[in-house]
């Protein structure tokens, strides 16, 4: 079972597209907010790396080598906990992580066909996106030969513009209501399934960057176009999925913060692969917008997602993938002071209040404001975002 499988059945009835409000807020608003509970850090580089280092070494003993799975946090976490130690080690210059990151994808890869054992699109791309952080942070080109192999795959669940207009997908089984798409991509592989989602797009913008492949361009932009036309909610965040046979969107209540998450890093890479200034402008609005959402923290910023300190849930990978995205908007905008200053001061708040409120020695409660507790793998695997960002986006 993955996040979100219960979506379906919680879809609103009459939230067509037509009746659906896409007006991105106008106020972009990158100031810090003063209500944030300490939202600066004057750790040095070598303390953060120190940091970064101790939270990822706390959750290796829960993995089982045979099969790259860590114990006690799903399938799709597990993908969450390599991209994490890939990225250590892109940040910090280091190769600490290589062998481990390496072996354990590639049996990962050998283990599940597809990366996908349990038949989400999703699934495959988080891992195939942990592959693409492995080629980043250590050049190797097995490892970017998987993404572009399971991008190719899951590339045959997107709507195309043609299959927009002519109402059917070659892979699926039913009319689509083709008004409100191309782009887009189903979340299951299964003929029937009518589920579209936000975060299972994203790895073209890399890929792109990468290769110089143009089909990677194409692709992004499309995707990146159906979100900005569809999936934007009224107050700038992006929406999580939408059904494919009658167009409805999930409800305005159902957010999370990985959606914009997703959204912002991809757009972060095409910005600068395009050149094309509304990635940049819609970037900028929706992190602006994400980072003071009270639908997931409170006035003090701490997020509060996926907070359960008895039982994993997906909530908890949430929040650690919008504050990755958060990283990558922060790497792409040197010439934006003031987004980079807000950026690096919500990570920090974060950052704190693990380190004061929610730490037990090297690992951290699943509840970022706290209280601390014993060691869980889903508490451990959501904060080594915030640790690792924190080596990137504060400056010492
Ligand atoms: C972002 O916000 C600014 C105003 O703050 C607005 O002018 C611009 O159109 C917005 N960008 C997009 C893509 O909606
Ligand atoms: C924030 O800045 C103040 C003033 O420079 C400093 O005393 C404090 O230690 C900083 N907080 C952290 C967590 O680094
Ligand atoms: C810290 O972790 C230890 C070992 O897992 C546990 O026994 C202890 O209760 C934890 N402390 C708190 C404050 O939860």
């Amino acid at each position: 079972m993955t996040r979100l499988a219960l979506f379906i059945g919680l879809l609103p009835s009459l939230s067509l597209v037509f009746a659906h409000d896409k007006t991105v807020p106008t106020a972009q608003d990158l100031g810090v907010p003063t209500t944030w509970r300490e939202f600066n850090n004057s750790r040095l580089l070598a303390e953060r790396i120190s940091i970064a280092k101790s939270a990822i070494d706390t959750i290796l003993p829960q993995l089982d080598m045979s099969n790259s799975q860590f114990d006690g946090i799903g399938f799709w976490q597990s993908a969450k906990v390599f991209s994490s130690m890939a990225n250590f080690d892109h940040l910090a210059s280091s190769t600490v992580y290589k062998d481990q990151v390496i072996n354990g994808l590639t049996a990962a890869h050998e283990t599940y066909r597809n990366f996908d054992p349990n038949g989400y699109n999703d699934d495959a791309m988080w891992w195939a996106t942990a592959s693409y952080y492995a080629y980043r942070a250590y050049g190797d080109s097995t490892m970017l030969s998987m993404a572009v192999a399971i991008w190719t795959r899951v590339s045959n669940y997107v709507v195309s513009v043609a299959d927009a207009k002519a109402g059917k997908q070659p892979n699926k089984d039913f009319t689509i209501a083709g008004t409100c798409y191309g782009g887009d991509v189903f979340w299951h592989p299964t003929s029937d399934d009518t589920g579209i989602n936000s975060i299972t797009t994203g790895l073209s913008a890399y890929l792109t960057e990468t290769t110089g492949d143009s089909t990677y361009t194409a692709a992004a932009t499309l995707s990146a176009q159906w979100i900005q036309n569809l999936q934007i909610s009224s107050s700038g965040i992006v929406l999580d999925s939408v059904s494919s046979a009658d167009c409805t969107l999930t409800a305005t209540s159902w957010l999370f913060t990985y959606n914009s998450g997703k959204y912002i890093e991809g757009s972060s890479v095409l910005k600068d692969v395009t050149g094309a200034a509304i990635w940049k402008s819609l970037m900028t609005n929706i992190t602006a917008a994400a980072v003071k959402s009270p639908v997931w923290q409170g006035s003090n910023g701490i997020i509060t997602e996926g907070a359960s300190k008895t039982l994993d849930n997906d909530g908890v990978g949430f929040k650690a993938i919008f504050i990755r995205g958060l990283d990558e908007v922060s790497v792409c905008s040197a010439d934006n002071s003031a987004l980079q200053i807000v950026i690096h001061s919500y990570n920090d708040v974060q950052y704190n209040a693990l380190l004061e409120l929610a730490a037990n020695g090297t690992s951290y409660s699943p509840s970022w404001p706290g209280p601390a507790q014993e060691f869980t793998t889903w508490g451990q695997m959501a904060v080594l975002d915030v640790m690792v960002t924190a080596i990137n986006t504060n400056s010492l």
